[in-house]
């Protein structure tokens, strides 16, 4: 622990008017403009050829060097949150989620109820405990594999290979294999071609973008949860439905909004994956021991999700009065604002910051920083994260059969630190070898 943030120095300091005004304008409304819940393409592009998320760590640099690394209480339409700015204060509250904190803070429960009222990321109290045990056993976390691997594997490399057909990769094409490699993981092979089940996900994401300001659309959710129950009742299911049809389920765990969870969090993965192999562009030598070395693949796609973190923000709210340095205390019911690209990118604690260094998630360095949290930690961890490396990773071992170039004007390479902020959609990949030689396939153990 730096002496800068030893526990005496992390007072709750409260944010002054103007303060607050800077934080919603280079904080707050990049991050919600861009879509926390389904990106709105265009807004990504306008923040990340502004690269809003430097403005913001800026400003949280700024509010940190006056105010001390202790969390600040900022008062925003009349509710009160804590944005935090130590990682040993980020570690308390992961840590201690499910006890003193909520993982279903109220905005967030707000945003995702459109689409999946139920999943355990936003269920308090004593149905929560089920829940996330159901979660855990259909998803066998934490284990590296799961039981359907080599059914998933099957999937990945059936999708990946009209992509080795192009000299190019763009993002909607690149976008429309995952999602399918997503319905086939999910819900199994029969819903490969399943894209309704696809738009009505996206159309109430759409909704969650608005939070409580959208209204429900019942009919909508009904008909996802119809379709998606489908998959579940065939005499054989396949992917993770047959997980859980073999997962015993307590009468209040609901497993099809379990699943809905899954299928929306799948998402990000194309994201994560996608500036992957564009770092890995910029990378070359990174990218041939990528090829050979299936754990370094891993860490690539891990550094990926450091780097442009897809979950913008971990939220919180407080369910117990707390205690913070200084002797202050706060009511339950206050939110807890975790800005990831601000911990993922500090240059105080990490002198990788604007780096590419997967090497990081190999010697313990990552795992040892409580700050970089791009699956989250604690307690509301995420229990389908060794699903999302394994098939983001065998995706990528097979894609690495070409040698990719960057050809658009994303700046992926050494020599310049890395912008904060990344527009996937109109990252464009050319294939440097000529058709026919293909590389050695990377590890064989994807
Ligand atoms: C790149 C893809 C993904 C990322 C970046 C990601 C990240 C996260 C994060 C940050 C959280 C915790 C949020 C918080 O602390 O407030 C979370 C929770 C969760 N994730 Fe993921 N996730 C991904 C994909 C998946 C997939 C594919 C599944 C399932 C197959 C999954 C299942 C879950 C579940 C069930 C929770 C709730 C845990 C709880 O409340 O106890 N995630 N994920």
């Amino acid at each position: 622990m730096d002496h800068e943030a030893s526990a005496a120095h992390r007072e709750v300091t409260r944010a002054r008017r103007t303060e607050v005004l800077r934080l919603i304008a280079l904080l707050l409304l990049p991050t919600v403009a861009q879509g926390p819940i389904i990106r709105r393409p265009y807004a990504v592009r306008v923040a990340a050829a502004l690269d809003t998320n430097a403005w913001a760590c800026r400003e949280l640099d700024r509010l940190r060097e006056r105010h001390g690394p202790g969390p600040l209480l900022v008062s925003v339409l009349g509710r009160q949150a804590l944005v935090l700015l130590s990682a040993e204060d980020a570690r308390r509250v992961l840590g201690e989620t499910g006890t003193s904190f909520t993982a279903a803070n109220k905005e967030k429960t707000a945003a995702l109820s459109h689409f999946e009222p139920d999943a355990v990321l936003i269920t308090r109290g004593a149905s929560r405990p089920p829940r996330r045990r159901f979660n855990e056993t259909a998803l066998d976390h934490p284990a590296a594999e799961h039981r359907f691997h080599e059914a998933f594997r099957t999937a990945v490399r059936e999708e990946a290979r009209p992509l080795l057909l192009h000299d190019t990769l763009d993002w909607k094409r690149f976008h429309a294999a995952y999602q399918r490699i997503v319905r086939r993981i999910v819900f199994g092979d029969t819903a490969r071609y399943d894209e309704r089940i696809t738009e009505l996900r996206d159309k109430l994401r759409g909704d969650g973008n608005w939070f409580m300001l959208h209204r429900k659309r019942d009919r909508l959710r009904t008909e996802l949860f119809v379709r998606s129950r489908r998959y579940l009742d065939l005499p054989e299911p396949g992917g993770l439905a047959l997980a859980v049809r073999g997962t015993r389920a307590a009468a209040d765990v609901k497993p099809v909004a379990q699943m809905q969870h899954w299928f929306f969090a799948f998402d990000a993965a194309p994201i994560g994956a996608y500036l992957a192999l564009g770092l890995l562009a910029g990378h070359p030598a990174d990218a041939a021991r990528a090829r050979t070395d299936h754990t370094y693949l891993r860490a690539c796609v891990l550094e990926s999700q450091r780097l442009w973190p897809t979950s913008l923000a971990l939220l919180r709210d407080t369910t117990v009065e707390t205690h913070w340095p200084g002797g202050r205390t706060l009511p339950a019911g206050t939110a807890v604002f975790f800005y990831s690209s601000y911990f993922h990118r500090d240059a105080r604690r990490l002198p990788y910051a604007d780096r590419f260094e997967p090497e990081a998630w190999l010697d313990g360095r990552a795992e040892a920083d409580w700050g970089i949290a791009p699956f989250s930690r604690g307690p509301a961890e995420c229990p389908g994260r060794n699903i999302v490396l394994f098939t983001s990773a065998t995706l990528l071992a097979e894609l690495l059969r070409r040698e990719w170039r960057l050809s658009s004007r994303h700046r992926l390479g050494p020599g310049r630190p890395l912008p904060r902020t990344a527009d996937h959609t109109s990252l464009r990949l050319t294939a440097a070898d000529r058709p026919g030689q293909p590389k050695e396939r990377a590890g064989q153990g994807a």
